[in-house]
């Protein structure tokens, strides 16, 4: 049997045990996935751990992302733009590092819109942000609007991605500069933790500013709704749960690790089940 694993602190709720166990068991691959929980001072050992008991892959969660990347052997290309690294495959003996995160939100989007030539609004300038940034110069996207809360955050990110080939405009979340980039835009994306729970009645985003020829997508996924996406979709916006990103960024890690299509539709299912909204999609 392979064994697969989540490393992080905490990992404790995580759903990603669920998704890939399932996935497992529906394709008939004789493989588990089980967490660890571990704390930064023992990162090192942790991964050596890993090499020495032959773990076939791993994600990696908050706060390992990009404090695992001196501990691997090499990096996609993918992982080396965006600075941070959530799947590891072990190719004998030999760790390599990728980055899910953005491509999952793209397809997220893209199961939505075309994204070529799009203008779009993101808010926040964190970590999943910038996996999503990148991903969209991926894409082909005209232009990104960059608002978070520390203006230098968004000043930095919108930096490197000029440096990428993207054209990039940071700006802070005051309802006037929310109000005169979202004229622009066509897709707005909230990677800030804004809405998550518990604190469930939080939006960085003022509900009146959407408009229903939007697509808007939320990458916080707890709780399913946020009133991020309820505001969009009350205004009569195309809405996109944060749990399409959750599913794709395990979806992808699989086909890394299997060289096997995804049963995407199960993984989907079994992470609504897992945070309660039930398995009929
Ligand atoms: N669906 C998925 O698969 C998926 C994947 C990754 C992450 N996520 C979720 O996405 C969220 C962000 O993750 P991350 O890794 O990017 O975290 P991060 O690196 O810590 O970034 C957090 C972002 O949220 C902003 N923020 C936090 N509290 C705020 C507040 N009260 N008002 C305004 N802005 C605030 C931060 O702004 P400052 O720069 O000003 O601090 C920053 O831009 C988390 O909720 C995470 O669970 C979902």
């Amino acid at each position: 049997m392979r064994v697969y694993g989540l490393i992080g602190c905490p990992v404790e709720h995580s759903v990603s045990p669920i998704m890939q166990n399932a996935a497992f068991t529906g394709l008939g691959i004789d493989a588990t996935y089980c967490s660890f929980h571990v704390i930064e001072d023992n990162l090192g050992d942790a991964v050596n751990g890993i090499k020495a008991l032959g773990i076939a892959g791993f994600n990696v969660t908050i706060p390992h992302k990009e404090s695992i990347i001196p501990f691997l052997d090499s990096l996609q290309e993918t992982a080396v733009g965006i600075g941070a690294v959530n799947t590891v495959e072990n190719v004998d003996g030999r760790l390599v590092g990728y980055n899910t995160d953005g491509r999952a939100a793209t397809i997220s989007l893209k199961n939505a819109t075309g994204l070529d030539g799009r203008k779009v609004l993101v808010l926040g300038a964190g970590g999943a942000s910038r996996a999503l940034c990148h991903a969209l110069l991926d894409e082909g996207v005209d232009s990104i609007y960059l608002a978070n809360r520390t203006p230098k955050r968004a000043e930095s990110l919108c930096g490197e991605l000029r440096k990428a080939g993207g054209s990039c405009t940071p700006l802070g979340l005051s309802k006037r500069e929310l109000a005169e980039s979202v004229k622009d835009v066509s897709v707005v994306v909230n990677c800030t933790s804004v809405g998550l729970y518990p604190r469930v009645d939080e939006t960085p985003f003022p509900g009146e500013l959407f408009r229903s020829d939007l697509v808007v997508m939320d990458i916080v996924y707890n709780p399913l709704e946020t009133r991020f996406l309820r505001d969009a979709r009350d205004a009569g916006a195309q809405t996109i749960p944060g749990i399409e990103m959750l599913v794709w960024q395990g979806a992808l890690a699989f086909e890394i690790w299997t060289n096997k299509k995804a049963p995407v539709g199960l993984m989907r299912e079994q992470a609504l089940r897992a945070l309660g909204g039930g398995g009929g999609k």
